[in-house]
């Protein structure tokens, strides 16, 4: 059904003709196959982590969706009331250790429990308070420039958007069936173009409107190249960036995010599903409309690959190392971040219970741990395969074709997995 999908038009902006006129782009244009190249160049040569233990099977929500108005997010004695049972869970599961993540959220539950907002500090984003909570890790000077900056501005939430798309979700007369939301970089111009290109194509089908979003910060390094110009063009050639005013590192994914969170709230908050991904994903788009229409929409939905059982990485070298001085304890069942959905009506619900949980630098245990506040455990599903598939299958569009989302392909190779999986002729 997928290749029928009439691609949404973007008429009036007749910027293929333009360009070839204006030298401007024309230098534009060159700018962008170096940056294709350099890309490409730094996919080759980085290396790959062992993220993930084993995947596990969890339990599926029962309950129905409590719709909440958006009145009820200033109150944190709402919260303490409406969630009082999961965040006791949460907190049950989260170790009282010395450990800064760990004080930092029993503060914000004796905050919840005294009626008050743990002060609100996120908002104030103060750095001496910051610089004082640092003081109290022992070896903080042995953390890394990440850790460091986390800290410092972990509590930091309330960024500009840079670039925005206020109608994104407007058009579709009977409302956004799924959101795109892909994690993206400023730099990865190859991997957004591939995701436009195939699986993250804007449309209808059978009356199911698909929109996407990539979801950007600025380019990081005090030496980086200056790259928003560039993506300033792509957005007015594409309408689907959307650029917060913050350095978009690996710490800071957490914090994307959130300002997403909230975006979706302003701008798309009657989205049915949200699937949000890395831009380095192959999606099977048909199969996961087939998967979700077939849902009861009214019941809650936070669906992946599950991670249970799983703890902070102590090696040092890795990128996702997590110091004991940081934090102690496991993790709750999450689904990894390279893909999963959840049900739009949840975007409140999590926004609201994020503002009583201290950022965590993993975006997708953070992503679990409010989940837990909110009494939602993820359901594991099969066709999520985010540490890949066995090496002989990973050019094989059948086996893709059977699959919700892999982890992780080039944009080579989801332009030419796309195009065989949506030939008509294609038969397995
Ligand atoms: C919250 O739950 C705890 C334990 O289940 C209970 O003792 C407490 O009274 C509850 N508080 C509110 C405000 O509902
Ligand atoms: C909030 O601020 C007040 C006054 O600055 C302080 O007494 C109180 O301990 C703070 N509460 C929390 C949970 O940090
Ligand atoms: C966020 O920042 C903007 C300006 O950058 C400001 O107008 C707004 O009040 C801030 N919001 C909060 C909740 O602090
Ligand atoms: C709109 O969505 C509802 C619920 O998915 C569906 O039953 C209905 O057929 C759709 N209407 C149109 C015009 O596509
Ligand atoms: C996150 O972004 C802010 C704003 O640009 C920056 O100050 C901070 O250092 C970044 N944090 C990390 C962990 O990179």
């Amino acid at each position: 059904m997928f290749p029928q999908l009439c691609l949404r038009g973007r008429e009036g902006r007749p910027w293929r003709r333009r360009k070839m006129r204006d030298s401007r782009y024309l230098s534009v244009a060159t700018a962008l196959l170096t940056l294709v190249a350099l890309k490409a160049y730094i996919e080759w040569t980085a290396e790959q982590e062992e993220r993930y233990p084993t995947p596990h099977t969890a339990g599926w929500p029962s309950s129905s969706i409590t719709p909440l108005q958006s009145s009820d997010a200033s109150s944190p004695a709402f919260v303490f009331q409406h969630f009082n049972v999961s965040l006791q869970g949460l907190r049950q599961s989260i170790p009282r250790a010395k450990a800064y993540w760990n004080e930092k959220q029993y503060k914000n539950f004796r905050a919840l429990e005294e009626g008050s907002a743990a002060n609100a500090s996120w908002n104030q984003c103060s750095s001496s308070d910051a610089a004082e909570q640092a003081g109290k890790i022992k070896n903080f000077g042995s953390y890394s420039e990440l850790y460091k900056n986390f800290i410092l501005y972990g509590d930091c939430r309330n960024f500009s958007l840079l670039i925005n798309q206020p109608d994104k979700c407007a058009d579709a007369k009977n409302g956004t069936f799924l959101l795109l939301a892909i994690k993206s970089l400023p730099r990865n111009f190859a991997a957004r173009q591939a995701v436009r290109d195939t699986w993250g194509q804007e449309g209808e089908s059978g009356g199911l409107a698909v929109r996407t979003v990539f979801l950007l910060g600025t380019a990081q390094g005090r030496y980086g190249p200056r790259l928003q110009h560039l993506v300033y063009f792509e957005s007015r050639s594409f309408g689907d960036i959307l650029m917060w005013d913050f350095e978009d590192t690996f710490f800071n994914l957490t914090l994307k995010d959130n300002l997403f969170l909230s975006w979706t709230l302003d701008h798309c908050q009657d989205v049915r599903f949200i699937l949000k991904g890395d831009d380095d994903v192959f999606i099977n788009t048909p199969k996961v409309l087939d998967y979700l229409s077939s849902l009861d929409a009214s019941k809650p939905l936070y669906t992946g690959q599950v991670m249970a059982n799983a703890s902070p990485f102590r090696v040092q070298r890795s990128k996702y190392y997590v110091p004991e001085s940081f934090y102690v304890g496991p993790y709750p069942a999450y689904a990894g971040g390279g893909g999963y959905i959840f049900s739009g009506p949840l975007a409140r619900s999590l926004h609201l219970i994020s503002q009583h949980v201290a950022f965590y630098p993993i975006d997708d245990v953070y992503t679990g741990l409010c989940f837990q506040a909110l009494g939602i455990t993820p359901e594991a599903h099969a066709g999520f395969m985010t540490f890949d598939i066995a090496e002989k299958d990973r050019a094989d569009p059948c086996v893709h074709s059977k699959l919700l989302l892999v982890h992780r392909r080039s944009p080579q190779q989801t332009l030419h997995l796309w195009k065989q999986i949506v030939n008509p002729n294609f038969k397995c």
